[in-house]
């Protein structure tokens, strides 16, 4: 079969990495890719939001299969413009994808289908949002409805922070558009958790859950991000909470989404709050997660290529329940200095060629000028470590990250030291 991913990130290397060891996998195409990719795929100089070149692409090169990594794709109607083409797209069409791009639609689908999820208004007026927020002593998260990278998001403990994240969002226009609507929910606590469903529209697959480091600087701190890190098995979550996520929250987003007249083949991410009173909604992704992937593909047994056809296609029914290593895995996030904000690129990257085989590197933001590698990104790269126990692969995740360098780079040094 000739494969398509579409995307540039650590999460995309782990898709190209895992599609390659699958006897279907022939020809593997990755747009645009990263200098990781090009030692598994060919790279294709496309923008993953470019609908009109991948569908020349994916019709050129005959692709079978085509997997849309990040939700630009999606929210760009990558998966429409293919499907209507007759390509079998692994992605949610740009409809049900607005359970990501909008915070709105994602909350007003929840109260209909009954997901738990945190009390929540939206808002496009400064003087109102404020009063709702003061009304909770600012214990308050003030989200941009639109799509804004991980940055999109204030979580407030006083009325002072939330009335600075008001009005940056509603009158300075930090965000533009995207946060010219805002929802402002109630403060959730507890330790968060990354659930995943593979889904054809109508059955869902629970996959291994993974918990995912979105704070840029070790305990917590400093901005939020795409994410510096994430384990699996993460530490005192059972089998009988994912399936109950399964039955509380995917499987009721699903079906709500088809009462829509949408279905949602691809991956569902439910990104929860493990609170006091339970497991409840933070935010849905329509793909999979970055690093989650990086940690969850090196721990799936099952052939992955074989699954995301079956969701593709529209039909799970068939499809056994997924096989996992017992193993632990680990990814650490090294990210170029400054990130989320303003970083510099251009660096050479060293190191890769002293880590022992066992460890995995998935490249993000790098490129090949010349021989050298250099940073070309933010998130610059992943390095997964494998382990009978959280411990051992956090020791070798650890070792590994110590070991690569480039000019300012930094990764948090805590990522599952909860679990050990
Ligand atoms: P989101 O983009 O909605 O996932 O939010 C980004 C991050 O903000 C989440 O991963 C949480 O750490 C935090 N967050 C979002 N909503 C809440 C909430 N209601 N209460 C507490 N923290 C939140
Ligand atoms: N790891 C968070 C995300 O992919 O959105």
């Amino acid at each position: 079969m000739r494969l398509l991913i579409v995307g540039a990130g650590a999460r995309e290397h782990a898709l190209a990495w895992k599609c390659r060891q699958s006897p279907l996998c022939g020809e593997l195409l990755v747009a645009p890719g990263n200098a990781g990719t090009a030692a598994l795929a060919r790279n294709i100089p496309v923008k993953p939001d470019d609908s009109t070149a991948l569908l020349e692409l994916a019709k050129a090169e005959r692709i079978d299969l085509a997997v849309l990594g990040p939700e630009s794709a999606v929210d760009a109607g990558v998966g429409d413009v293919l499907r209507a083409e007759g390509v079998p797209v692994f992605g949610p069409d740009r409809a049900a994808g607005r359970i990501e791009s909008s915070k709105a639609f994602a909350k007003a689908l929840m109260r209909e289908a009954g997901i738990p999820t945190a009390a929540h208004r939206a808002f496009s007026d400064a003087e109102p949002a404020r009063a709702f927020a003061a009304e909770r002593g600012g214990q308050v998260a003030v989200k941009a409805d639109g799509l804004a990278l991980g940055k999109g998001v204030f979580v407030c403990g006083s009325i002072a922070e939330s009335d600075a994240a008001i009005e940056a969002l509603l009158e300075q226009n930090a965000l533009g558009a995207a946060g010219s609507t805002v929802v402002i929910e109630e403060r959730l606590f507890g330790q968060e958790l990354s659930v995943f469903g593979f889904s054809d529209g109508r059955r869902v697959l629970p996959l291994e859950p993974a918990r995912d480091y979105k704070r840029a600087l070790a305990g917590d701190r400093g901005l939020n991000t795409g994410g510096m890190g994430a384990y699996s098995p993460p530490a005192g979550v059972n089998d009988s909470l994912v399936e109950q996520v399964h039955k509380a929250v995917l499987q009721p987003a699903i079906d709500a989404l088809r009462e829509r007249g949408s279905q949602y083949r691809g991956v569902l991410y439910a990104g929860l709050m493990l609170t006091a009173s339970g497991a409840q909604v933070i935010e849905f992704n329509a793909r999979f997660g970055d690093p989650e992937a990086q940690v969850l593909l090196p721990r799936l047994e099952s052939d992955l290529v074989e699954v995301m056809l079956a969701c593709a296609r529209g039909d799970l029914s068939s499809a056994p329940a997924l096989r996992w290593s017992p193993d632990a895995a680990v990814g650490v996030v090294i990210a170029s200095g400054g990130y989320p904000d303003s970083y510099l690129t251009g660096h050479e990257i060293s190191g890769l060629d002293e880590l022992p085989g066992e460890v995995l590197v998935f490249h993000a933001g790098t490129r090949l000028a010349g021989q050298k590698l250099i940073t070309a990104g933010g998130r610059v790269l992943t390095v997964v470590g494998r382990g009978r126990t959280v411990r051992d692969a956090r020791d070798r995740a650890a070792a590994a990250a110590a070991r690569v360098r480039f000019q300012e780079a930094f990764y948090r040094h805590d990522i599952a030291a909860e679990a050990t």
